[in-house]
């Protein structure tokens, strides 16, 4: 009781918010993160010691808060979804939806997206979701971009060979790169639109939106939507002692926020 009136008076609000939540992700039993022992030692047996069943892991990148792994959850059973995100306070939401619910084929893995080789073996993984990313628009910045050639690689040496990468954001100078980096990987079955919910593939969302594609969705923002497989030749590509290609098109992206939508995502950026 003490440590609650002290904590009220002595935390600035969103550190108050936090802190409970932080708690319950402790205690949660579908949250994975460092402190658990699980942390440890999931590589290689999520669904062993995990889901307990065999079916298709399914990962969201920077879930935030989880609706689109809950939601992907509740339409498909027979698949397991694990959202993937740095923020505690955010996959708190998603965990507490979950196991609300009963849902036992969604779970969270709280860690850096640069770490994912750490937590999944080779082929562990059939599908990945990215969902609107931070865009990074400076162009220092590419490097974090999370379709950026290195991320890809590491993505195509998780997935079994016909695994397959969506991506779906607002933001029209991500979704311009990702196609030029595309350009310069064996990649298989690429799909691609400016506007998801005026394309063949709306149904394919079964109407399932993230937070912030509620967002921009509300601002008029078209939804991009791409989706593709990536060829194992892509691990004999070297994009650090590259390769002119590569540098001309990092010089290119170096996309200036020029709108209320690309505001939001530096906004959100920055609470980092
Ligand atoms: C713009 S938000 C999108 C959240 C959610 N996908 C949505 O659409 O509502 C981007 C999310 O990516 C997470 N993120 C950014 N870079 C990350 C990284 N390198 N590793 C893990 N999470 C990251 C942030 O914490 C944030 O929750």
């Amino acid at each position: 009781m003490g440590l609650v009136l002290w904590s009220h008076i002595l935390l600035p609000p969103l550190s108050r918010q936090k802190l409970p939540r932080f708690v319950a992700n402790q205690a949660a039993n579908n949250i994975i993160q460092d402190g658990k022992p699980e942390y440890l030692t999931i590589k290689g047996n999520w669904h062993k010691d995990f889901f307990r069943n065999q079916n298709p892991i399914v990962l969201e990148l920077a879930c935030g808060r989880g609706e689109y792994s809950v939601g992907l959850a509740e339409a498909y059973p027979d698949k397991n979804f694990i959202g993937i995100d740095i923020k505690g306070g955010r996959i708190w939401k998603g965990s507490q939806y979950a196991l609300a619910n009963g849902l036992h084929n969604v779970g969270f893995l709280r860690t850096f997206i640069q770490n994912l080789d750490v937590f999944f073996a080779p082929s562990e993984v059939s599908e990945i979701w990215i969902t609107f990313p931070d865009p990074r628009p400076k162009q220092r910045h590419a490097k974090r971009r999370l379709t950026h050639p290195r991320f890809l690689q590491m993505y195509q040496q998780l997935l079994v060979p016909e695994g397959v990468i969506h991506l779906k954001t607002d933001n029209t100078g991500l979704f311009d790169y990702t196609l030029d980096v595309l350009k310069l990987l064996p990649t298989a079955g690429l799909v691609s639109t400016f506007d998801l919910y005026h394309s063949a593939w709306q149904d394919d969302h079964k109407g399932i939106q993230t937070n912030f594609e509620q967002k921009f969705t509300a601002l008029g923002q078209r939804i991009k939507y791409l989706r593709f497989g990536i060829d194992a030749a892509v691990r004999n590509l070297d994009f650090d002692n590259a390769v002119s290609t590569s540098e001309a098109w990092q010089e290119t992206y170096d996309f200036a926020p020029t709108d209320a939508a690309k505001l939001l995502h530096l906004a959100d950026e920055s609470a980092d």
